[in-house]
């Protein structure tokens, strides 16, 4: 459907945990947070129920999100029942790539249309230093295990300042002989963000074209997302540009999301929303649950805030918190 401000919505991000079993230190507290507790998780039968009544308003799009999603057991069978709704078109998770290399198979049964995997460094002491965990090899095997299944993979770079700068060229260089879609997203205020320094996809853009050659945008869209892409010469993958600062995105953006508590949230910067927990637990039919999203479709928010000093609705939760 078309929102207010003639946007059409068509995508949502549902987050089925907030749990990650790893603690990437711009994402994180270092000792874990305060999760959402079992009973407050939204089941995967009251899920599935949101999912037909947002076929009714036009979604046609789903990215399954954490935490970590593999680290909720019954995932891969929720993305199977998903993808085989009436009206869904695709059905795509991000990860931290942990659990890839054991699920691979039962992913290409599902038939999932895509994996987005966070890698930021392609070094193991320093992977093992942003993520706490000592995890490379065992996501490159599962990397490479899902190139061999042939699933259609991204991987999502978050430059930092302090963190993973000498790490771009190399990663590039990965992405290049891999011939993979690489994408860096800039870093957002929120959460343990805020305690880093972001860096511009133009300052990326300018080294990558020093070590690599000119960069050549691509007109066609490849994932649902806000991603910018081009190309580079003699490589069959492609850069995306993910700049909700430097070049902001909401005047075309066509999502929604879910928090794992139930929570329909209809801009990431904003705690805008309904809870649709409580509605669920009443045995809400699938058509009041409809005209309820529609409802706040409608209300969605022109843009984020992040440039302005803003004090009333803004989003305290953390990215594992809102599902990216
Ligand atoms: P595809 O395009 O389908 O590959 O997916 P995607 O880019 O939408 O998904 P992914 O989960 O990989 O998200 C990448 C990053 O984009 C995350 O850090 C998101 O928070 C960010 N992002 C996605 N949508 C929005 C948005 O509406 N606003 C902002 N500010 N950031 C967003
Ligand atoms: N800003 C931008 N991206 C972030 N991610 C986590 N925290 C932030 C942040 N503050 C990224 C992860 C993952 C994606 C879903 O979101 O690295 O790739
Ligand atoms: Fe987990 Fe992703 Fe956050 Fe890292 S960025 S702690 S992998 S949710």
């Amino acid at each position: 459907m078309l929102d207010a401000y003639n946007r059409h919505i068509d995508y949502i991000r549902i987050s089925v945990t907030d749990r990650c079993n790893f603690k990437c230190v711009y994402c994180m507290p270092p000792g874990g947070a305060k999760y959402v507790q079992q009973e407050d998780l939204l089941s995967f039968d009251d899920i599935i129920k949101i999912c037909r009544a947002l076929v009714k308003v036009g979604i046609t799009k789903v990215k399954i999100t954490g935490g970590e999603p593999f680290a909720r057991k019954g995932v891969i069978p929720l993305i199977k029942a998903i993808k085989e709704m009436d009206g869904i078109q695709s059905v795509t998770a991000t990860t931290n790539g942990y659990y890839l290399e054991q699920i691979v198979d039962d992913l290409v049964e599902a038939k999932i249309d895509g994996l987005n995997i966070s890698l930021d460094t392609c070094n193991a002491q320093h992977f093992n230093q942003i993520t706490t965990v000592d995890a490379y090899d065992r996501v490159m095997r599962g990397i490479n295990k899902a190139i061999e299944a042939s699933i259609p993979i991204k991987l999502n770079v978050v430059p930092i300042r302090e963190l993973n700068m000498n790490q771009i060229i190399p990663i590039v260089a990965f992405a290049i002989k891999k011939s993979i879609i690489l994408r860096f997203i800039e870093l957002m205020p929120i959460g343990h963000g805020t305690m880093f320094t972001p860096v511009t996809s133009g300052e990326i853009q300018a080294m990558i074209q020093e070590n690599f050659g000119t960069l050549q945008p691509i007109d066609k869209k490849l994932g649902n997302g806000p991603a910018k892409y081009y190309a580079l010469e003699g490589f069959s993958g492609a850069i995306g540009f993910i700049s909700a600062i430097s070049n902001k995105f909401c005047f075309s953006c066509n999502r929604i999301r879910l928090t794992s508590s139930g929570f329909l949230k209809t801009c990431l910067h904003y705690n805008q929303g309904i809870h649709l927990k409580p509605y669920l637990d009443k045995g809400i039919s699938e058509d009041e649950l409809m005209t309820m999203i529609a409802h706040e479709i409608d209300q969605k928010p022109k843009d984020h805030g992040f440039h302005d000093k803003l004090t009333s609705n803004v989003e305290k939760k953390s990215m594992f918190q809102i599902g990216g």
